[in-house]
């Protein structure tokens, strides 16, 4: 029998309300300061994984295409990390899909590599408890380590040279809480120009800025945190603004310029400080592409989708409450379980 085993997970995406962006450690992927994030329930990575002795490399199918030879290899080397823990050395078949468009700034890496983490492990008969997940999904995208946790997230940048404490942990699973992230799409959801890890390093070696940045995060997050503690919507937008803008200001003054921002995007940025002047709770935050995700509450979520879709260049309106963990939807036995 040359089929080892097979397990399907589904992971959310994440929006970082206080960036990550910089890392300590390249290799091991470990990021230079913290990050706190809240998961979505709306955008959704299933992936599944089957390791299979009768496969000569590993077989990478994204949104029902082949992968490219980069994707396939970047898989293949995360992969190695789950076959060394696993004393496992068959090769794996991973079928994954979104329900978003992939590496537009829309964080399908977050909820790719969770669901990988978890679908991988499983596969491999590996029992890793959700700390050792993080950490994995870590090792394929700094940002995923929080995917593996729902609600309101915090990663921990971690102390020691090994990595192993660089993991993310749940904070609050907002369960009480009706706060909504509208999502506008820029652009159709084309594929971003440069990717967030050779941005990062970009940004790191060329901007003045970079340290400053670095330095503003620690504070964010605590006051990130006891604005999350006292259910207070405006002053976790003003955190959450504050750290996006601060974090575009670094890549932007990187040399030569990173520049995700686009026209439509400083439109729908205005659209959202204007509808915030005539009263609504709406707070923009831009990550590693030209979309613009709006933290905004339960009541005011249609009026803030129906003010984003009329700036001309924003071409879908996504919205979305608060997300749960990854969870294992079929891990080749009976019945669904979480990590
Ligand atoms: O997970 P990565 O390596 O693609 O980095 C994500 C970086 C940002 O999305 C810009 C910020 C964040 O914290 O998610």
């Amino acid at each position: 029998m040359s089929k080892l085993g097979k397990a399907t997970a589904r992971a959310c995406a994440n929006i970082a309300l206080v960036k990550y962006w910089g890392k300590r450690d390249p290799v091991l992927n470990l990021p230079a300061a913290g990050s706190l994030s809240m998961t979505l329930d709306a955008l959704v990575t299933e992936t599944s994984v089957e390791f299979d002795d009768d496969l000569n490399a590993d077989v990478l199918i994204l949104d029902g295409a082949t992968a490219d030879a980069k994707a396939t290899a970047r898989t293949a080397r995360w992969l190695d990390l789950v076959r060394e823990r696993a004393s496992v050395t068959a090769k794996a078949r991973v079928v994954s899909g979104n329900n978003f468009p992939t590496a537009s700034g829309l964080a399908s890496s977050a909820s790719a590599y969770a669901a990988l983490a978890l679908a991988a492990t499983r596969a491999a008969s590996y029992a890793a408890d959700p700390a050792e997940l993080s950490e994995l999904a870590r090792l394929g995208s700094g940002s995923a380590a929080r995917s593996i946790f729902g609600g309101f997230v915090e990663m921990a940048p971690g102390v020691s040279s090994d990595g192993k404490d660089a993991v993310a942990r749940p904070i609050d699973d907002g369960g009480d809480w009706d706060v909504r992230m509208v999502v506008a799409v820029v652009g159709g959801g084309v594929k971003k120009s440069v990717s967030s890890r050779d941005a990062m390093t970009h940004c790191a070696e060329t901007s003045p800025l970079y340290q400053a940045w670095v330095g503003s995060v620690p504070g964010d997050i605590e006051a990130a945190r006891e604005a999350i503690a006292r259910r207070d919507l405006g002053a976790l937008g003003a955190i959450a603004e504050g750290s996006a803008l601060a974090m575009h200001a670094a890549a932007l003054a990187s040399r030569p310029t990173i520049r995700y921002f686009r026209p439509e995007t400083l439109a729908v940025m205005a659209r959202v400080e204007s509808l915030r002047e005539a009263g609504a709770p709406a707070f923009y935050t831009m990550d590693a592409g030209p979309h613009v995700k709006i933290l905004t509450a339960g009541d005011a979520a249609d009026d803030v989708a129906r003010a984003v879709r009329d700036v001309p260049g924003v071409s879908d309106v996504l919205h979305s409450r608060i997300g749960g963990p990854a969870v294992l939807l079929d891990d080749g036995s009976a019945g669904a379980a979480r990590p």
